[in-house]
């Protein structure tokens, strides 16, 4: 299935709540774009087997799957256009995790961000998947030669390592097997939270911390309504110079500041991002801001973007059958793949028996 033209592009996404517009600015709205571009073959995944290392629910577990493949499909992803498929259909990506396990050093994974603050999130829970998370996500990719990732700012590390893993792996083995990845970012790559600006927008922040996609109007109105912003409405800093600000040490009051001027910046963003560039500038020449007439605006910017999805969400959710076809030749496909690059690199790491 794979032209040896195309660059191999993919991607994963967790089962671990509904998809937020976070999920679609930083990576999700790439995936739906790149699968009709020539130069890329797509593959995206459900990323089950990383969602178990924070705490969750089996019975919610299996609905949260099953959702999340209808959410893709209700995206526009294309399963002619595409490969779909879940994680756990592929057990392969668990036995390359284990061999890049044998090369990976601890202290790689103890410089991961992503590590550090999920173990501050879920300090009574930090076990060692959590430590492995990104050595499972350099296997995801490399099973399939992955050399574009879309993914959204806060996953760059994670592919970062992935490349450092595939030079191990080849240095070792004296083979150019693996590619480099590369992360593919969108313009805005990491959308901030609504209630917590400082932070990015995140399932595990609760409800309060993102907008689902699949929200209704007026639960979109009531999350911007309540979104933390500044009280004078003025715009006095710069995204990087918030990033700068935030690489240094600063007092509660600056701090508070700092929130209300990222709080201000991510609804301009939602404003550019779902109504128009155009009417994010007007707003912006017009400051103050009056958030009385810009919160319920903005609010009606995103229900419209996302009212085409949550038609197709619904009418999808009554055709189990057919998301179910799709898990199976996602695959089905993928799996002849995976079972391609396992048995070159058991011959590589001298595991398969002489005939
Ligand atoms: P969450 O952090 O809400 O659990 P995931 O980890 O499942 O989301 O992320 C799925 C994809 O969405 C990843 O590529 C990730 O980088 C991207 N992403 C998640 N949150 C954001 C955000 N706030 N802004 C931009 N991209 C994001
Ligand atoms: N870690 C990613 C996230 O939290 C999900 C993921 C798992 C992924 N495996 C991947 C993303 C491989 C890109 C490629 O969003």
């Amino acid at each position: 299935m794979i032209n040896n033209k195309q660059k191999i592009l993919i991607s994963g996404v967790q089962p671990s709540g509904r998809i937020h517009i976070g999920n679609w600015v930083g990576a999700l709205q790439n995936w739906v774009r790149l699968q009709t571009n020539p130069d890329y073959q797509c593959l995206f995944f459900i990323a089950d087997y990383h969602s178990l290392s924070s705490d969750y629910d089996p019975a919610e577990k299996r609905e949260q799957i099953f959702e999340l493949m209808v959410d893709l499909l209700a995206l526009g992803l294309d399963p002619e256009k595409c490969l779909l498929f879940r994680q756990s259909d592929i057990l392969e990506h668990a036995e390359l995790c284990w061999i890049f396990n044998t090369l990976t050093p601890m202290a790689f994974l103890e410089r991961m961000t992503q590590f550090k603050d999920k173990s501050g999130e879920q300090e009574k829970n930090i076990n060692v998947g959590l430590f492995d998370y990104p050595v499972l996500q350099a296997a995801d990719i490399l099973m399939y030669r992955g050399e574009f990732v879309p993914v959204g700012r806060d996953q760059v590390q994670h592919v970062e390592l992935t490349r450092d893993i595939a030079r191990f792996f080849n240095n070792k083995y004296g083979v150019q097997f693996f590619p480099e990845a590369k992360p593919l970012l969108t313009n805005v790559s990491k959308l901030r939270s609504l209630n917590d600006p400082l932070k990015k927008m995140s399932k595990s922040l609760g409800e309060k911390s993102y907008i689902a996609l699949s929200d209704e109007p007026d639960v979109v109105l009531k999350k911007i309504k309540s979104m933390v912003t500044n009280t004078d409405g003025l715009i006095t800093m710069t995204e990087k110079e918030i990033e700068d600000a935030l690489t240094r040490p600063i007092t509660k009051k600056g701090e508070e500041e700092l929130c209300g001027q990222a709080g201000i910046l991510n609804l301009i963003t939602l404003l550019r991002l779902f109504g128009s560039a155009e009417e994010a500038e007007q707003v912006i020449a017009n400051q103050p801001l009056k958030y009385g007439e810009l919160k319920p605006l903005v609010a009606k910017r995103v229900s419209d973007y996302f009212a085409e999805f949550r038609e197709r969400k619904t009418e999808l959710m009554a055709k189990p059958h057919e998301v179910k076809e799709v898990f199976e030749s996602g695959a089905e496909r993928a799996r002849a793949l995976a079972a391609e690059t396992m048995k070159e690199v058991r011959e590589i790491i001298g595991i398969t028996l002489k005939d």
